[in-house]
């Protein structure tokens, strides 16, 4: 054995485990339920979900898949042209996969990414016949050691019948001791959970597992699929710019103080760059308490503006990870990674004050958002942890282009296709144009803002139409039913929402 193998894998009783992705592919089998690591395409497993996609051309099979979110390495399209896929949660990302769910083929639970293990632990969903987990190692006494997510991997790990782990060579030995595994207690006499602040370490740096439960261990060398997150651009710049102001005017009002409160982003290139943009603000000694760690959190690091991360997975652009992975000691004293259930979890969120920033596909007049489904029946993604957060956030902020398709499309509609986020979750919109502060405002306020502020130039008019029309007919909350969709009909009918 290597000497850099009996590093990674402690426990001398688990060596004979060791075995190919081939031979651990094999141990699953038609209608099994399935628990993989992966996190917005971070700490993925990544040669036994191949090795199924493979097995698959010779001896069909389908699952139901469960993993922490969207995975990197194409492993969701792999599954899905192999037709393993019978039913997929709780989040993907994936323009194959994406397609599949949208013919129906494929069964997508869109679920809050704090909730999928509840539902586990209390037998609402599953049991999971197999977790396949990325680990960096194993400890002596058989405790997996994650990589750069955590996502729902140590509870799929706990809670499954048995375990295949992949030990990941390419990730850096350096992670152990970077993760805080926190399992909560039974309900209804579940404990408080004991998070008082962003760094606080309230459980163990590995998963704990009765070793016996290994039933396979693939050794791999591939590093995570790089995050595409695309540079700043002027429309990204201005959300930034518009929330920045916000955020100062906050300050001078006195509501808060220039470390903010800690923050969360949700994934993409707008989240990125209104968290680069904070770099170049008065902002200090900034927390964040989010769901993936971005490239602008090391941004913020090394301006010195970041005090303390905490998060679920560190998703990086190739140069990046380069840079971050190569100098982690510098880093990692600064770093949490928790299971998703904790770093999305309602209890936590609302203690901490969370400012919740996540990305919108559309919002109406009144501030409903819609995140996930084009022209309320094609999903994108799915909700990821955008409700978590938004629900429960000292301040929930959503940011989008006002145009999408080339100013085909208003992001601000009159009345959104598709809820995910209420009016009454919802406190602050933004896109390039401005932004609209919708706390304790009335419905009708609320309407007068977003157009005033938020819409692009060439569909404000019409928007203001259909507003003043709206409000001539009445109501607490104006519409006139008839044409409150008729902004997509319009597109679908004539390939542009404008009359
Ligand atoms: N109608 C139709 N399509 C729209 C649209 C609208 N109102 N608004 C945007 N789009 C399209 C864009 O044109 C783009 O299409 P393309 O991929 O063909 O270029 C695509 O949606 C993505 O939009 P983009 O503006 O690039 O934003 P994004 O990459 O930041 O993604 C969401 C936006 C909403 C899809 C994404 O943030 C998401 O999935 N959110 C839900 C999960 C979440 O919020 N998690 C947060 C916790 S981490």
């Amino acid at each position: 054995m290597s000497a850099d193998l009996s590093a990674r894998i402690r426990h001398p009783g688990l060596l004979d485990r060791i075995t190919t992705p081939e031979a651990a592919a094999a141990l699953i089998k038609d209608g099994m339920v399935i628990g993989m690591s992966g996190f917005t395409k971070a700490g993925d497993a990544k040669a036994v979900p191949v090795a199924m996609a493979e097995r698959a051309s010779t001896d069909p099979f389908q699952i139901t898949l469960i993993t922490g979110a969207s995975l990197g390495h194409d492993i969701d399209r792999m599954l899905t042209e192999a037709k393993v896929l019978a039913r997929r949660m709780p989040f993907q990302a994936d323009p194959t996969l994406r397609k599949a769910i949208n013919r129906g083929e494929v069964m997508f639970i869109d679920q809050h990414l704090s909730e999928t293990v509840e539902h586990l632990r209390s037998r609402q969903l599953g049991p999971i016949d197999y977790a396949i987990v990325e680990a960096a190692a194993i400890t002596e006494d058989g405790g997996l050691v994650p990589t750069t997510s955590i996502g729902n991997s140590a509870s799929f790990a706990i809670l499954a019948e048995k375990v295949i782990v992949e030990i990941n060579l390419s990730q850096p030995l350096g992670l152990d001791g970077l993760h805080d595994i926190y399992i909560p207690s039974k309900r209804p006499t579940r404990a408080p959970i004991p998070l008082m602040a962003c760094d606080s370490r309230v459980g163990t740096p590995y998963v704990q597992i009765p070793p016996e439960k290994i039933a396979a261990i693939v050794i791999t060398n591939e590093i995570d699929s790089a995050s595409s997150v695309q540079p700043s651009d002027p429309e990204t710049s201005a959300i930034a710019h518009h929330l920045i102001a916000f955020f100062e005017n906050e300050v001078k009002r006195g509501r808060l103080d220039l470390t903010l409160q800690p923050l969360q982003a949700g994934i993409g290139t707008i989240a990125n760059s209104v968290l680069q943009g904070l770099a170049d603000g008065p902002f200090h000694h900034l927390r964040l308490y989010s769901e993936v760690l971005q490239d602008s959190t090391f941004d913020l690091f090394d301006a010195g503006k970041l005090s303390f991360a905490s998060a679920s997975s560190i998703t990086l652009s190739a140069p990046y990870a380069e840079r971050v992975f190569g100098n982690f000691e510098r880093y990692k004293d600064k770093l949490i990674l928790r299971p998703q259930e904790i770093s999305n979890h309602p209890e936590i969120i609302r203690r901490l004050g969370i400012i919740g920033i996540n990305t919108a596909l559309e919002f109406d007049i009144y501030g409903n958002v819609n995140s996930t489904h084009v022209d309320g029946t094609m999903m994108m993604n799915g909700i990821g942890g955008s409700g978590d957060f938004a629900r429960n956030a000292y301040l929930s902020i959503f940011v989008t282009k006002s145009l999408a398709k080339d100013g085909a499309i208003s992001s601000v509609v009159p009345m959104v296709s598709h809820i995910d986020h209420t009016e009454h979750d919802v406190d602050i919109l933004v896109t390039e144009v401005g932004l609209a502060d919708l706390r304790e405002l009335a419905p009708r306020e609320r309407a007068r803002l977003i157009i005033d502020n938020c819409v692009h130039p060439s569909y404000r008019a019409q928007l203001d139409d259909y507003f003043a029309r709206a409000s001539a007919r009445g109501g607490h909350t104006p519409h006139l039913l008839e044409e409150a969709f008729s902004w997509h009909t319009r597109r679908r009918e004539t390939g542009s929402m404008k009359i």
